[in-house]
């Protein structure tokens, strides 16, 4: 497929516009409404820290869609003494037909920049331990967290570096992902 126009990555836009075509995003990158209600969740929760849209420009009908999404939200490490804000990378979704162009990865660079110029300094991603270390994140990283999930999918990405030496915890994810305290 050749790529007819060209890609703009934004804020969403508060209203029904933007959000129903993000939902519709999600629910079909993921066959399932899972991912699409969780975005809506996040959003009425009050926890987004970013969330970014891929929009792709068609030059022959001068019409702009949204072929992709990403939403950064706030969570924490539960140390000892201590609650240390970091980033939630979930969900990410790419149009199936837009898939494999490199959207995703534009998504994901520019939200962790973003987030790094922010002053954000802990990132974590539950996914794919083939397609995320490409962006900085380890598993390695993430080996003093505790978490639910299976350590090989379980990524970590210092956006400040060093911001995870010595430190050691649980994670706390918002309550809209349904993974208890
Ligand atoms: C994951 C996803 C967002 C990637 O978006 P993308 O625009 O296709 O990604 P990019 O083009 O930047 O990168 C392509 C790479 O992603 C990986 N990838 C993409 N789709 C994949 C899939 N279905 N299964 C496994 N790996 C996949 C591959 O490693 C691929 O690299 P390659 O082309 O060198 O093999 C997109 O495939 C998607 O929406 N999938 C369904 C929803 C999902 O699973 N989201 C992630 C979990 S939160």
């Amino acid at each position: 497929m050749h790529h007819a126009g060209s890609l703009v990555i934004r804020s969403e836009t508060a209203g029904t516009e933007d959000y129903l075509a993000i939902h519709s995003v999600n629910r079909e990158a993921f066959g399932r409404p899972d991912e699409a209600n969780l975005v809506d969740s996040l959003r009425t929760e009050g926890v987004v820290l970013a969330s970014l849209v891929a929009e792709l420009e068609d030059c022959d009908e001068l019409e702009k869609s949204i072929v992709g999404h990403i939403l950064f939200s706030r969570m924490y490490i539960e140390t000892a003494t201590n609650s240390v804000p970091a980033v939630a990378l979930a969900p990410i979704a790419v149009l199936p037909k837009h898939q494999r162009q490199g959207i995703g990865g534009e998504l994901i660079r520019h939200g962790l920049n973003v987030l790094k110029l922010r002053g954000e300094q802990i990132a974590i991603v539950l996914g794919h331990p083939d397609y995320y270390p490409r962006f900085g994140f380890s598993s390695a990283k993430a080996e003093s967290l505790e978490s639910p999930f299976p350590p090989k999918s379980f990524m970590a990405f210092e956006l400040d570096p060093g911001a995870l030496d010595g430190l050691c915890g649980k994670v706390r994810y918002p309550a809209a992902f349904g993974l208890g305290r």
